[in-house]
């Protein structure tokens, strides 16, 4: 099976993280998202003891809340003693709500308003990532109108190209993230961040993109950043504390995805950036990473309700489902894939099907061409694999179809972390 808390039992049904998929759907309905809890704990200690053994104690995986945002999983990365990279006042909220410490928060974004920046440093989040110029002119008045000094770290491009899709790309030159090191605007930027009186600049963040596999792209960057912070100092005698590589690390959607061993890039990155740092003369920094999705991707499974089959001959056949783009857009929007299982049966005659939602719009699809029992029929259940990262976020109420539950796996139990939406909760804000 694609990850181990995925099981066929020899009834032919489906178990996730030892429980009846089946079960599960007929408790708390369909569409459902399932998390499975023990294996979000199980990611986030392979961070932190791969960061303890390499980088040492000071050094901190934030978890990259866009992948999956609730609170009960910010009670989790509090529990684990993880720290949090947000990007929004909504983030934020959900983790302070959440009882998680405000100075463990990194608060990022491009586009930070008065309002957003106002609401982060009044809730004393730790750090602010920086990514541009009007940002680093706008949070030192609104400092200064405080009376704080606010920890920052400035967001850096390092001009890498880490081979993913291109919408998830952050890390090339002319990305709208960060301000590169290539056109010099990187020194400057640091320069001006210097001279700000209510900010402490404690290092530098980039982030080159999203479901890498390529195994030195990390190895890259922290040559590039590491270079760039000899040049710092070299040219403006500061010594960085901090270094951010961001978050990126792939994940296994299908069975021809590699694995990655990520203690094992973690080490090696560890081991380059104490190499290069040691050429250069340099005490290496307090190490950080923001891992999202393969902290909680393969912690999810969608379970669906068939709703109709269709079969057009010549052509292809249909699996309509209770869900679709709204609460998975994923294939739409980047063409990702997916595994695919019907969660009661699995011998039998198989055929093709694309798996779509109800969305009135064709290009609703789950995902194309899978392989289902031939008979697969209204009523059966399926499931979708590796829901866990970007599925539950950025789902929509898109034909105001309300949002499925989040419902929690934790050793043999179950719980509500998100109940579903009703018809009612999207129609409040509505005059
Ligand atoms: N840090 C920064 C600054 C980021 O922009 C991201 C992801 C992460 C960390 C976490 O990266 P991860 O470890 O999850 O790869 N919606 C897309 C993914 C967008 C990722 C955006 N940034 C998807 O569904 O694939």
């Amino acid at each position: 099976m694609l990850c181990d808390n995925i099981r066929r039992e020899t009834d032919g049904k489906l178990s996730f993280a030892g429980q009846s998929v089946c079960a599960l759907a007929d408790r708390y309905g369909t569409p459902l998202y399932l998390m499975d809890e023990d294996r979000i704990r199980q990611n986030c200690r392979m961070y932190l003891s791969a960061f303890r053994e390499h980088f040492g104690d000071g050094a901190l995986p934030l978890y990259a809340g866009k992948a999956a945002a609730f609170r009960q999983m910010y009670r989790i990365m509090a529990e684990e003693g993880m720290g949090v990279d947000a990007v929004s006042p909504g983030e934020i909220a959900t983790a302070l709500s959440a009882g998680f410490p405000a100075e463990r928060i990194y608060y990022h974004g491009d586009g930070k308003t008065d309002a957003d920046i106002a609401f982060a440093l009044d809730r004393g989040v730790g750090c602010f990532i920086v990514d541009n110029g009007n940002e680093l002119v706008a949070l030192n008045e609104a400092a200064a109108e405080r009376g704080v000094k606010q920890k920052i770290l400035l967001r850096i491009t390092p001009g890498i190209d880490p081979h993913t899709y291109k919408a998830i790309n952050t890390g090339a030159v002319d990305v709208k993230f960060g301000v590169p090191v290539e056109t010099g605007q990187a020194m400057e930027f640091v320069r001006a961040a210097l001279g700000m009186k209510q900010l402490s600049l404690a290092g530098l963040h980039c982030h080159v993109g999203s479901m890498v596999f390529d195994e030195d792209v990390f190895l890259r960057t922290a040559e590039l950043m590491a270079g760039f912070m000899a040049e710092v100092r070299d040219e403006l005698g500061v010594v960085f504390e901090e270094l951010n590589l961001g978050g990126g690390y792939g994940v296994r959607y299908v069975d021809a995805d590699p694995a990655a061993d990520i203690p094992a890039r973690i080490g090696e990155v560890a081991a380059r950036l104490r190499t290069l740092f040691g050429e250069n003369d340099l005490p290496l920094p307090r190490f950080l990473m923001e891992p999202g999705r393969s902290i909680v991707a393969d912690a999810g499974m969608t379970v669906y309700t068939v709703c109709s089959v269709k079969r057009i001959p010549g052509y292809k056949s249909y699996v309509i489902t209770d869900g679709g783009m709204t609460d998975n857009p994923r294939y739409c929007l980047y063409g990702a894939a997916y595994t695919v299982l019907h969660a009661s049966r699995h011998g039998g005659l198989r055929a093709i099907f694309d798996l779509a939602g109800r969305c009135c719009e064709s290009g609703d699809i789950i995902q194309p061409a899978i392989s289902l029992p031939a008979g697969t029929t209204r009523g059966d259940r399926i499931a979708v694999c590796t829901t866990g990262a970007y599925n539950y976020a950025m789902a929509s109420n898109y034909n105001r179809f309300p949002r499925p539950p989040v419902v929690m796996l934790r050793g043999g139990e179950s719980y509500l972390a998100v109940r579903r939406e009703t018809v009612e909760d999207v129609l409040a804000l509505d005059l």
